[in-house]
């Protein structure tokens, strides 16, 4: 308790306005707490490993699109403020080319960690785990990756072949 108390003093003092170096220090930011260092420190890997135990459905993860996706990524996912998600009418050999989940992403599960660790753009950190699948699953059927009725859960999204799985790698060879 004690120690708890020293840190906070010492924090107050450092962060105060009495400090002559304040005035040249920009002032931005704020230490994070630990809950919030706890809720992202967290990474998901192209073979699953990191997922949360849970599963996913299209039919939620439409809800879950309408309400905290949509009006940002548009009508399933076409695009409005931010870019599209889905829909892509050129390939990624064309110019320009459309760089969506189904044309450029290589991996379901960094999808999975991605709209955890950053989406809502306005709140991130806010969707529960059975929404990131249930809008995860959304996003999939709207690539034409999994069908309507497919569940997914962290034991198979690791399996999804993602259209431009090997894009990346090809590339590379291409070029050496
Ligand atoms: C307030 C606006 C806003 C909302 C709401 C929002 N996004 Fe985004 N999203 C963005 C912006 C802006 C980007 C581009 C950010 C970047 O490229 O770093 C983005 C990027 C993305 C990407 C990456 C696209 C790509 O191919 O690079 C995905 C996936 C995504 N959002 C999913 C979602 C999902 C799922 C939701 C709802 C749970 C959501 N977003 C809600 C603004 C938003």
């Amino acid at each position: 308790m004690s120690m708890i108390k020293y840190g906070l003093i010492v924090f107050l003092s450092w962060v105060g306005p009495s400090h002559a170096g304040d005035a040249l220090s920009p002032m931005l930011g704020k230490p994070l707490s630990k809950a919030t260092i706890q809720q992202r420190n967290f990474t998901v890997f192209p073979n699953g490993q990191g997922l949360p135990v849970g599963q996913g459905s299209v039919s939620a993860g439409k809800q879950v699109y309408t309400s905290f996706c949509l009006s940002c990524h548009g009508f399933e996912g076409s695009g409005d403020s931010a870019e599209e998600l889905a829909g892509a009418l050129h390939r990624l050999t064309d110019n320009p080319p459309d760089k969506t989940i189904g044309t450029y992403w290589p991996y379901a599960t960094t999808l999975f960690d991605f709209i955890r660790r950053s989406m809502p753009m306005d709140s991130p950190g806010s969707l529960s785990t059975q929404e990131i699948y249930d809008v995860t699953a959304y996003l999939l059927f709207l690539n034409n990756i999994i069908d309507h009725n497919k569940i997914i859960d962290h034991h198979s999204l690791a399996k999804i072949k993602m259209p431009n799985a090997n894009g990346f790698i090809n590339q590379y060879k291409n070029n050496n």
